[in-house]
């Protein structure tokens, strides 16, 4: 079970300092939202960041892109020292080429999907990702609440996973905060993105190890979880 906080909750003017935070509290992964104005309506942040990032940090670097046009994008994040890059099986025909391209850079490979996208669009592409995105918020803005009604698409994600012998991560990203991630851990996932659930606690390492501890608790009792 992996916790990944995401850098968009926290403080920009100090993001070096932030993600030292992160890594003394002890998160093995950092998530990072890259927006574009045009995927999403809001922007973040570029490969520039990551270059500067990557320096300080032995955490596995988790780009998200949340962009029209990766074909442009996905080289240079590799270049900065990205560990996984992901993409939005919404580019529909365009996604097997960007899948194939991240792995071609030596990268894990991420894909994920908008709440609004059937499970369907995801399947064919299952047995060349490392970790399945399922979006539990519509994506463009950090501090959004949970959308219930995803959760069926992690239990899906995850009985797919069994029937095929497959083994990418279920990572599932907006509106994580405690009892939500306790819930997709009861469904399946095993690799949480959290922003504001956590950024926002006054401690932010107390609140990784009860994310975490939460989680861990619900994999050891989840009849779901293929050993
Ligand atoms: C949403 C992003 C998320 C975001 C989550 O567009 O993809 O990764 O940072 O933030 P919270 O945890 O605040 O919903
Ligand atoms: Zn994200």
């Amino acid at each position: 079970m992996i916790v990944a906080p995401s850098l968009l909750a926290a403080n920009f003017g100090k993001l070096a300092a932030e993600t030292r935070r992160v890594e003394r509290a002890g998160a093995p992964w950092l998530h990072l939202d890259i927006m574009d104005g045009h995927f999403v309506p809001n922007i973040s942040f570029g490969p520039e960041l990551v270059r500067v990032l990557r320096p300080l940090t032995r955490m596995f670097l988790d780009v998200h892109l949340m962009c029209s046009r990766p074909e442009v994008l996905v080289e240079p994040f590799a270049k900065a020292g990205a560990d996984q890059i992901t993409v939005h099986v919404e580019l529909a025909e365009r996604v097997t080429p960007l899948l194939w391209k991240i792995k071609s850079l030596g990268k894990k490979v991420g894909l994920a999907i908008n709440p609004p996208t059937a499970m369907s669009h995801v399947e064919p592409h299952l047995g060349q990702v490392d970790s399945l995105l399922i979006m539990t918020v519509n994506p463009g803005f950090g501090g959004q609440p949970f959308i219930t009604e995803t959760v069926p698409k992690i239990q899906q994600a995850a009985a797919w996973r069994q029937e095929k012998g497959l083994k990418f991560r279920i990572e599932v990203d907006g509106g994580i905060n405690f009892q939500t991630a306790a819930e997709c851990a009861r469904a399946g996932a095993d690799t949480f993105v959290s922003g504001t659930g956590l950024f926002a606690q006054s401690r932010f390492g107390a609140a990784l190890r009860k994310m975490q501890k939460v989680v861990d608790a619900e994999s050891a009792h989840s009849p779901a979880r293929p050993i």
